[in-house]
């Protein structure tokens, strides 16, 4: 994995993306000697942060690096200058960029044309460090992740997108399910049938058949950042998909609750469900910061367990 573009979730391998969660969990547990002295991260972000930030810049100081974090206002990338422009003066400089875009186009102008490894940390398209962190969690929690059922409640968005293709390459079979016309598309759908795993995707309109055997469910925002002028329109559309008591007595009793956050209480989870002994949401955040670990360790140095 020693200098790789990661700027979508299927950029792994099955049997790379189970190495990232092994090393991850060893970070976990273990300080390491200063792994990455002298290298440099350079954090770029055109939409606002907590988890992302914070969980980037503490691996890199774990590891003995530092960070340059850079807001879109400081650089503006595309607009002060082109993205390929930009892409090549930070790679002459840093060993490591991750950037948080609007479009997905500026993460892949970026990879293109950076000669160090680029990190998406989330476009509109996709969000695999979320999945990482996410993968991570389950795999504590149910020890493995073949075989387990996951339900996704809500839009068909960059964090379901990730998740999705996650699943296939981990053998979890994940439901979405989704109003119809915020599915994920045929096109994602169609790389999703291509991945290798065992895992499986199915898309449904009904909330309470897919979390009737479920062992966690998961949501997220109904408007992600870029589309809060929606979210009004949305909350009619999506008012049958927020995980309360109500929609969770269809689930079975034991089911684990999961979302990346930040959770807009009363919109896509209610208080009492994300603040329940069944929420993991806080395992994930934590996870955040071991799976970024795992990912700058094996993208920029030759660790091995
Ligand atoms: N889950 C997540 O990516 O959180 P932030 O937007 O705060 O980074
Ligand atoms: N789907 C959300 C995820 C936030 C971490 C968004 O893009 O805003």
């Amino acid at each position: 994995m020693l200098g790789r573009n990661i700027i979508s979730i299927a950029d792994f391998s099955s049997i790379e993306l189970k190495q990232v969660l092994d090393v991850s969990t060893w970070m976990k547990n273990n300080n390491i000697d200063p792994l990455l002295h002298g290298k440099t991260l350079a954090l770029v972000f055109e939409k606002p942060s907590l988890r992302t930030r914070v969980s980037f810049e503490v691996a890199m100081q774990r590891l003995g690096g530092n960070t340059i974090s850079l807001s879109s206002s400081e650089i503006q990338l595309g607009k002060r200058e082109p993205v390929k422009d930009a892409a090549r003066v930070l790679a002459r400089m840093v060993d490591v960029i991750a950037a948080r875009t609007h479009e997905h186009s500026t993460i892949t102008t970026l990879g293109e044309y950076s000669s160090v490894p680029v990190i998406n940390a989330l476009s509109d398209r996709e969000h695999p460090c979320q999945s990482l962190a996410d993968l991570l969690t389950l795999r504590e929690h149910f020890g493995n992740l073949k075989g387990i059922k996951i339900a996704y409640i809500g839009e068909g968005n960059n964090v379901a997108r990730s998740l999705a293709f996650a699943s296939v390459m981990m053998g979890i079979d994940l439901t979405i399910a989704c109003p119809e016309n915020y599915k994920l598309p045929d096109e994602t759908m169609i790389t999703i049938k291509n991945l290798k795993g065992d895992g499986s995707v199915s898309q449904t309109d009904d909330p309470s058949l897919a979390i009737s055997d479920a062992a966690a469910v998961y949501t997220d925002v109904w408007a992600s950042m870029g589309y809060e002028h929606e979210l009004e329109l949305r909350r009619n559309i999506f008012k049958p998909y927020q995980l309360n008591n109500e929609l969770l007595s269809f689930a079975p009793n034991d089911i684990l609750i999961m979302h990346d956050l930040p959770a807009h209480r009363g919109d896509e989870i209610t208080e009492e469900i994300i603040e329940s002994d069944h929420s993991i949401v806080f395992d994930q955040a934590e996870n955040r910061l071991h799976a970024q670990q795992g990912l700058l360790a094996l993208i920029l140095s030759d660790f091995k367990l």
